[in-house]
């Protein structure tokens, strides 16, 4: 059965000290509340990633990275390979953010890539989609996503698919505090569930984790997160207050 889940993707944020307090912050709230039925994870950038998971081997969080290379060990300079985050018990990745999709040039096919590395290495992929403003009033956000979804995940097999998250983030909302209403939000994920369904099965379909994210605060969490087809969230500004964070964990 499908997890939930809360994901905190730290951005490109925070020096040293401010991610240390930031850490032990969430780590003291999630250790106190029993959180057996939401799986947190928290994203931090590469150089903190050590940082956070000292800090999750007493209280129960999982780490993730918000990048990978989609290339192996070797002469790429600057790139971060999934086996490096193998080697230091990384449980999840964020791949194909819009931000990455914006600034970075990342394709469908790039995103394809990157999800097969983490795979290989055991590592959970959470697969960011989602429309612009301008695609939305055109009303060609569902074609977008199902290339979103299809180009970058449908040449996986049954038990590839079931590990990998996927996050709903309209562009739109993304750190602007206009979220998608929980109407918006739940007819793209029984879009985004059905797509599943036909290419696989309703049971595959029910195994996989869908997450919105954009804009999603401690305030609008429960709404969102009661909806049929919402898993969860995938948490920008508000991961980074300890305690919006927990409270957004605390949601279901
Ligand atoms: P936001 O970001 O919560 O700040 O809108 C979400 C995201 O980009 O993952």
């Amino acid at each position: 059965m499908r997890r939930n889940i809360v994901a905190g993707n730290w951005k490109s944020n925070e020096l040293f000290s401010q991610a240390d307090e930031l850490i032990n912050d969430i780590a003291e709230g999630l250790r106190e509340f029993d959180n057996t039925d939401v799986d947190v994870i928290v994203c931090p950038p590469f150089p903190y990633l050590e940082l956070v998971g000292d800090a999750s081997e007493d209280v129960e969080f999982f780490v993730g990275a918000q990048n990978v290379s989609k290339f192996d060990n070797g002469a790429f300079t600057g790139e971060v390979s999934a086996k490096m985050l193998q080697s230091m018990n990384i449980d999840y990745c964020i791949v194909g953010h819009s931000e990455r999709r914006k600034y970075f040039n990342e394709t469908n096919q790039d995103v394809a890539e990157k999800v097969n590395k983490l795979l290989e290495a055991d590592i959970n992929p959470i697969v960011c989609v989602g429309e612009s403003l301008a695609q939305r009033e055109a009303g060609t956000h569902f074609d977008l996503i199902r290339s979103q979804v299809s180009e970058g995940l449908f040449h996986l097999d049954c038990e590839q698919i079931k590990k990998t998250v996927i996050a709903y983030e309209p562009v739109w909302a993304i750190g602007t505090g206009k979220t998608a209403t929980k109407e918006q939000a739940q007819e793209v994920h029984a879009f985004i569930r059905a797509m599943l369904a036909e290419k696989y099965s309703d049971d595959v379909a029910q195994e996989v984790s869908i997450l919105y994210g954009g804009s999603c605060n401690a305030k609008n969490a429960r709404e969102l997160f009661a909806q049929t087809d919402v898993d969860g969230g995938l948490i920008g500004g508000a991961s980074l207050k300890a305690a919006d964070f927990i409270e957004i964990a605390r949601s279901f």
